[in-house]
């Protein structure tokens, strides 16, 4: 048996982080800590402490090259502090975006060009990249929509007040990304109530999980 790891992407507002929490509770009996959770950018106290630079709402002069090497730098540490030392220990990681998020977002977002993002993190990640990714396609304004009714004015990140356009590119550069490689991205419509997304999301992680039932 070897470890696995599976990343979820999409939209803000897609419902990532909703079902990750969901699959978390749903195997956290059975699987115990043989399951790994982590998110982008994050999921270590350097990369947490990156993320909140990137996302702190003072910072509205943040070039745009250095917020793509930021995401970068985060993930780096993510994946050698925490993901792979857990995939050598045959876990099962499950993370809430990467590299397919800087390229939709600061490849696509923020026209940098999806190409030059994804050449940019092969330094970062030499290469490593998730056994399957579960791409959460979701509507542009349903996103925004959801995001608007779910939260307060004091909660809103620098990166939600972006343009339409914005969120268009990202939302493209992912769908190009989903086309050219459906073998790795597996696209679940997330325009579906929660449940049967997340009924979908375990249909698509059900072979993965077979390998970790002792
Ligand atoms: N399928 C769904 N239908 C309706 N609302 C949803 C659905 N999935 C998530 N939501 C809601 O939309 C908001 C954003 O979901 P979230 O999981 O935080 O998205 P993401 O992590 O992809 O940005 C949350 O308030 C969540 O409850
Ligand atoms: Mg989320």
């Amino acid at each position: 048996m070897a470890g696995k790891f599976i990343t979820f992407e999409g939209t803000d507002g897609a419902g990532k982080t909703t079902i990750l929490n969901m699959v978390l509770e749903y195997l956290k009996d059975t699987m115990g800590d043989q399951l790994v959770t982590s998110r982008e950018p994050g999921g270590n106290p350097i990369a947490e402490s990156i993320r909140e630079v990137i996302l702190d709402r003072q910072n509205i002069e943040m070039d745009k090259r250095t917020e793509a090497l930021l995401y970068a730098a985060a993930r780096r540490q993510n994946i050698e502090q925490t993901v792979k030392p857990a995939i050598a220990a045959n876990k099962l990681v499950i993370c809430d975006r990467y590299l397919d998020s800087s390229i939709a977002y600061q490849g696509g977002g923020r026209q940098i060009g999806e190409k030059e993002i994804y050449e940019m993190n092969q330094f970062a990640t030499e290469g490593f990249l998730p056994d399957l990714t579960i791409y959460f396609n979701l509507p542009v304004e349903e996103g925004l929509k959801r995001i608007a009714q779910n939260r307060n004015e004091n909660d809103i990140d620098r990166l939600d007040v972006e343009t339409i356009d914005f969120h268009n590119r990202v939302y493209d550069a992912y769908q190009r990304l989903a086309k050219q490689q459906p073998e790795r991205i597996k696209s679940v419509d997330a325009t579906q109530s929660i449940d049967a997304v997340y009924q979908n999301v375990l249909e698509i992680l059900q072979p993965y999980l077979e390998e970790f039932k002792k």
